[in-house]
């Protein structure tokens, strides 16, 4: 019997803004504390983009270093998708500003909207287009900047966001290595509980939307909290057995970085040890899209995986969307 074709990761970088922001700088703007930041979020500090940068910016920066890190050119790539809620304007993609960053001619570049489950969606639309046929290689890029549309007066909200972009170069795998499986999920009824009102069709930016602060998150965190633990477990589960593993066989689980409560809940409920959990939330806080390939790449600068270690991700962002995926190094 022939193997299933499979795609894998060739290359990987990221990039976060230069700037920190940390829990004693919230105190002095939010009524705030180290103590309840630190207790119900797990988050000291996030990098905060500048001004004058936008998503592409980061993108570029790390689409270079995955470039770099897969001893490839950037000729050598031949589509580019972006996974972002934070685009740089409306019209055009960043994926396209990020073509033009690159200097690539004419390549397929575009963007997809899965919020912080954007890097799941992105694998999944990355091995269609490479086991089609539609492409060889593929620029990966998961990147957020949520702190140009945060609400610095909520503390709900201003204290769990910050910037980055994570890169992943994709081609077809030659060997056993590669992604295993993937599952992916969404429920729109539920929009409402985590949005941006304003800036689209529905309401177009007006002098009152300004006003009224309706370019800027909405959460209502601890429902969000409830359907993100549940969901980030179901699809971890079903990625699982997509791929006919039990849990007995991950080595290293990747859950997204939303809150250390949630990840703990999510390792606790799928009987994960500790020591296969990776966290890094405490330095980035939630990089919505980003925060999976950033631990991806971070753990291989670690050297934690060895041939044939099986790595699980899982996510859960606004929409709600939600997804998992299971791959072996
Ligand atoms: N500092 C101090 N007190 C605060 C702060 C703050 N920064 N924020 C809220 N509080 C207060 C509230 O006002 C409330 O006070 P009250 O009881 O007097 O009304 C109290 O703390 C408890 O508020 P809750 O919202 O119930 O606190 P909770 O324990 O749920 O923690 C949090 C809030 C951290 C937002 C949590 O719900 C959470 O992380 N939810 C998930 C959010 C998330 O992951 N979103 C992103 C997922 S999708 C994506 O990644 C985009």
């Amino acid at each position: 019997m022939t193997e299933k074709k499979r795609i894998k990761i060739v290359g990987t970088g990221f990039y976060v803004p230069d700037q920190i922001l940390t829990n004693a700088d919230l105190e002095k703007m939010v009524d705030t504390s180290d103590e309840w930041i630190t207790s119900r979020s797990g988050i000291k500090e996030r990098h905060i983009a500048r001004a004058d940068q936008a998503t592409s910016d980061m993108c570029l920066e790390a689409a270079r270093r995955a470039i770099r890190n897969a001893h490839l050119e950037p000729s050598d790539i031949d589509m580019i998708i972006v996974t972002t809620v934070t685009p740089d304007q409306p019209l055009p993609s960043t994926a396209c500003f990020v073509q033009a960053g690159l200097g690539l001619p004419n390549i397929p570049a575009f963007d997809i909207a899965a919020a912080c489950t954007g890097f799941i969606y992105g694998l999944a639309v990355g091995e269609g287009m490479i086991l089609s046929g539609a492409a060889r290689r593929v620029l990966l890029l998961s990147a957020e900047m949520l702190t140009k549309v945060t609400n610095w007066k909520d503390r709900s909200t201003c204290v769990l966001f910050g910037d980055g972009a994570g890169a992943a170069i994709l081609e077809e795998s030659r060997d056993e290595s590669g992604l295993l499986s993937v599952f992916l999920g969404a429920d729109g009824s539920l929009s409402q509980l985590l949005y941006i009102p304003a800036g689209g069709t529905r309401s177009p930016a007006s002098v009152q939307t300004v006003a009224e602060n309706h370019h800027t998150i909405i959460m209502k965190g601890n429902e969000v909290f409830k359907y993100a633990v549940k969901r980030m477990g179901e699809s971890a589960e079903s990625a699982l057995k997509k791929a006919g593993l039990t849990k007995d066989q991950v080595d290293v689980f990747i859950p997204h970085q939303a809150n250390i409560r949630i990840i703990e809940a999510v390792g606790d409920r799928l009987k994960i040890p500790r020591e296969k959990v990776y966290i890094n939330i405490e330095r980035y806080g939630n990089v919505s899209a980003a925060t999976i390939p950033i631990a991806i790449h971070e753990l291989r600068q670690l050297k934690r995986f060895k041939p044939g270690s099986v790595m699980l991700m899982c996510a859960f962002g606004g929409g709600f969307t939600w997804g998992a995926a299971t791959y072996r190094w």
